[in-house]
This record gives structure tokens, C-alpha cells and sequence, in this order.
């Protein structure tokens, strides 16, 4: 399968929001990965429901959102209704996971698994199977444009053999710090889908940039 990408509005420039999707909209981008953050479960704040259900009138790609927020079970409604084809809630922030993943799937939505950078991946071995993709986090969440953590190499190999003996087709997600080069890296050792903020919007011609990823293998 050809890797998908999903550039993270979070690196857009807020004050021209509706130009940067436009040019997602345009662009040979996969999903929309959109980072909601709540001062609690990460040490920042992005932006919250009213950008998404905003967003729901002119994205055309599926949107992915990513919840950095305590009790994310108690938004799966919220997120729902904003039209979102993917909800991703970190194994960290979820107690009863196995039941948030339920109502994300009742609610109509693919569910995501995120592990932050500490958690092991074989924290998934009883919960892989039940969800349509799995994300690591290659940085720790709450900011864009940070260095990537070289382990997650690593960690994207190992859940590609959990994956494969399972016999599973769960998406391998990667958060954080993707350029051609981490890029190029994870989707050789497994990886599926890349998210990308600053690389790809610090970029002259973002639209290429994202093109260039999805060339990359
Ligand atoms: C970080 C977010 C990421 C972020 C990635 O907490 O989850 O999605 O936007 O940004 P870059 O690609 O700049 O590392
Ligand atoms: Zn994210």
C-alpha cells in the first residue's frame, strides 16, 4: 500500500486557516490530522470544537483527529459530529480503553490508539485488534516543529511484527518531527501513514512538499 499523509494544521497560519485547507484540499494529501490539546494531559493549547465544526464545511479529506486530552471518552459525540472520519485517543489518557474504542466505533468513527514516546508497544498486544490504526508519537506531544525521537524507529518495527503475526491490517501511524529523511526511515521500517506540521507548512511550496512524501517510497 502506498503510504498516506497527513499534514497537522496545527503548523497553518491560524489567521488564514481557510487558504491552508484550501491547499490541502488541492493537494495529493490523504487526511487532515488535526491536534486538540487540553493544558492538562499535555502543557499547551491548540484549539478546540468550534475550528473543527468550522473546518467540517471546507475540508474535503478526511479528517484525523488526534485528542492530547484527559477523558477523551467524554467527547466521542463531540467529535462525531464535526464529521471526523478518525478519532485518536492516547492509551495514556484511557482507562477504560477498550470501551472508548467501543464508542468511537458506535459513534460512527475509525479509532486510533496513540502511544506516547515512553509507552511500550507491547502495551497493544491486547487491544491491536480492535482498532483500524495505531499512532506513535515521535515526539512528546503538545508542540510542533520538536526533534525526533530516534527510538521510534524502533518502536515502528516492533509493531510492524505485532501487526503482521497477528495478521492484522492496523495502520502504523507517526507523529512528530517527519522530513524526508525520518520519513524515508519509518516507512521502510513499517510505517503507513506520516503526519507532517511544520515540514510541510514552513515549506515555500507546501502542496509539493506533500507530494514529495507521498513519493517517497
Ligand atoms: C504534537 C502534535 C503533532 C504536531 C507535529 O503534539 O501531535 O501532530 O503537529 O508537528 P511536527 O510535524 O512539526 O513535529
Ligand atoms: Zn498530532
Amino acid at each position: 500500500m502506498k503510504q498516506l499523509i497527513a499534514p497537522s494544521l496545527l503548523a497553518a497560519d491560524f489567521m488564514n486557516l481557510q487558504r491552508d485547507v484550501e491547499m490541502i484540499n488541492q493537494s495529493e494529501a490523504d487526511w487532515l490530522h488535526l491536534d486538540i490539546m487540553d493544558g492538562v494531559f499535555v502543557p499547551n493549547i491548540s484549539f478546540g470544537f468550534p475550528i473543527l465544526k468550522g473546518l467540517k464545511k471546507i475540508c474535503r479529506k478526511p479528517m484525523d483527529v488526534h485528542l492530547m486530552i484527559v477523558e477523551p471518552h467524554k467527547f466521542i459525540r463531540e467529535v462525531a459530529e464535526t464529521g471526523a472520519y478518525l478519532m485518536n485517543v492516547h492509551y495514556e489518557a484511557c482507562t477504560h480503553l477498550h470501551r472508548t474504542i467501543a464508542g468511537i466505533h458506535e459513534a460512527g468513527m475509525k479509532a486510533g490508539v496513540t502511544l506516547n514516546p515512553h509507552s511500550p508497544v507491547s502495551l497493544l498486544e491486547d487491544i491491536v485488534q480492535d482498532v483500524e490504526v495505531v499512532m506513535l508519537m515521535s515526539v512528546n506531544p503538545g508542540y510542533g516543529g520538536q526533534k525526533f525521537i530516534e527510538h521510534t524507529v524502533e518502536k515502528t518495527r516492533q509493531l510492524r511484527e505485532m501487526i503482521d503475526r497477528k495478521g492484522l491490517n492496523t495502520l502504523i501511524e507517526i507523529d512528530g518531527g517527519v522530513n524526508f529523511e525520518t520519513g524515508k526511515r519509518l516507512l521502510d521500517a513499517g510505517a503507513d501513514v506520516l503526519v507532517a506540521g511544520s515540514f510541510v507548512f514552513s515549506a515555500a511550496d507546501p502542496a509539493s512538499v506533500i507530494k514529495e512524501l507521498k513519493a517517497l517510497k
